[in-house]
């Protein structure tokens, strides 16, 4: 079938592309000329594994249109809103794209029967306020209806989680809206759960705000495991031997970042406070997620030695370029405030990096190069090419052995056969 995907983000792309693959035409509208030109080459502007590919193969079959204009949407069975809702600072959803994109829906609908459905995540009531919009704003007699459909991808993995999702959700007050969804999702795996519009808009809120949870309850284990000399990892690997609890999203660390954890826990309970409700249980999740960034990098400067620190990944989790709310930036915030040099290495995000920091920091060309003259090595995200480094190499490299690790990366026993001093989150040090 035709669809069109206005917005060309990390979720935008990927499940375009998927559809694409799975043999429908799909057009997705952006709004920057330069973007959509590299689009149209084959760049997909952000660095998802295995996305290249797709887009290529479908660029070339003609499945995929990447355009400014509106004009597919009067040949579009579906139009998925894909743009931006960013935190506002009161913790709210931006919707300002939304709503603009909705107008623009209405203007120019066709004759047939057209779906518009957000996979933006957005709050309770937006599908309501998008079907308003296009009231108003579309020729009377318009067919279509609104659905929510929303995405559950994770960045870096972002193509095997939309072929092979847990679950697909569709929301819609109507039944052949439903339909046109669940024939576009008949190659993909999953559960389908079919229900209202607004069940389908907190099912995305719920979902991520359960999986923040997990991670801040964690680190708050890592805290008391600290104090009481137990080790966090070998407490919550048992705890998540219980298969009602999983042993998913209980790494601890210096928590969660992204563009959706973040953002989301923050609406949920901005949602909440709207209807009144005591929403302390995500309150504190945030404030436990943001004592766990300022505490490693205090942890840092109690205990790295010299000036110079070499720090590896910056990306908000491996396999993304990804920088938006990464806990690297608040902690080499605090870093550089304390008076360190910090050089700096990931394999994909420095660009970004050096955007928002510019000539406070050194960037090096490779992991071994960041560890020049430097006496700490201090470990951020956790990439398989630094699970998987020379430690005799980084050890003969570093002036004084020592490592502090954000993520766990590595085991303290080898640490301590290896001759460094050894920092990480929620375990014993090796000194
Ligand atoms: C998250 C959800 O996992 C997806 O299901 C959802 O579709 C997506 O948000 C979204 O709303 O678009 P994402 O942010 O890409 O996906 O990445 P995650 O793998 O969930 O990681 C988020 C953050 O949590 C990262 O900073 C990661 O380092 C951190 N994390 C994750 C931990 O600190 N501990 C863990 O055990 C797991």
């Amino acid at each position: 079938m035709e669809i069109t995907m206005i917005g060309h983000g990390y979720v935008g792309l990927v499940t375009a592309s998927i559809f694409a693959d799975a043999g429908n035409k799909v057009n997705v509208i952006g709004r920057t000329p330069e973007k959509i030109q590299k689009l149209k080459s084959g760049d997909p502007l952000i660095f998802e594994p295995g996305l290249e590919e797709i887009l290529d193969r479908n660029l070339k079959n003609g499945n995929l249109n990447f355009t400014l204009s509106y004009d597919s949407i009067k040949d579009s069975k579906i139009v998925f809103i894909g743009v931006g809702t960013p935190s506002q600072k009161d913790g709210s959803a931006d919707l300002s794209q939304v709503r603009v994109v909705a107008k623009k829906i209405a203007e120019n609908l066709g004759d047939n029967f057209t779906v518009i459905s957000c996979k933006s995540t957005v709050p309770v009531g937006t599908n309501v306020e998008v079907d308003k919009i296009v009231k108003e704003n579309a020729s009377t007699g318009a067919k279509y209806a609104v659905a929510s459909c929303p995405e559950f991808l994770r960045e870096g993995t972002g193509v095997t989680d939309t072929l092979y999702p847990d679950r697909v959700i569709i929301g819609s007050e109507s039944q052949k809206a439903i339909e046109v969804l669940l024939e576009l999702h008949k190659p993909i795996g999953g559960e389908r759960v079919i229900t209202d519009l607004a069940s389908a808009e907190l099912i995305k809120y719920a979902s991520n705000s359960i999986l923040a949870t997990k991670i801040s309850f964690s680190n708050l284990i890592a805290e008391m495991s600290e104090v009481a000399g137990a080790d966090a990892g070998i407490v919550l690997e048992a705890v998540g031997l219980d298969n009602r609890v999983s042993d998913k999203f209980l790494n601890v660390g210096i928590g969660y970042g992204g563009a959706c954890f973040p953002k989301d826990v923050k609406a949920l309970a901005f949602i909440g406070k709207s209807m009144k409700l005591d929403t302390g249980i995500l309150d504190n999740v945030e404030k436990v997620n943001f004592r766990a960034r300022h505490r490693f990098a205090k942890r840092v400067i109690d205990n790295a030695k010299g000036k110079k620190l070499a720090i590896w990944g910056l990306s908000f989790k491996p396999n993304t370029d990804d920088i938006r709310e990464a806990p690297s930036i608040d902690i080499m915030n605090d870093l550089l405030k304390a008076g360190y040099e910090l050089s700096v290495y990931d394999p994909q995000a420095m660009g970004h990096i050096e955007g928002i920091f510019g000539d406070k920091l050194t960037y090096a060309d490779d992991k071994m190069q960041a560890l020049d003259g430097a006496e700490t090595l201090v470990v951020l995200t956790e990439w398989n090419e630094f699970e998987a480094a020379d430690l005799e190499a980084v050890k003969k490299s570093l002036v004084n052995p020592i490592i502090i690790d954000g993520r766990n990366v590595y085991d303290p026993k080898q640490m301590k056969k290896l001759g460094f001093k050894y920092y990480s989150v929620g375990r014993r040090d090796v000194k």
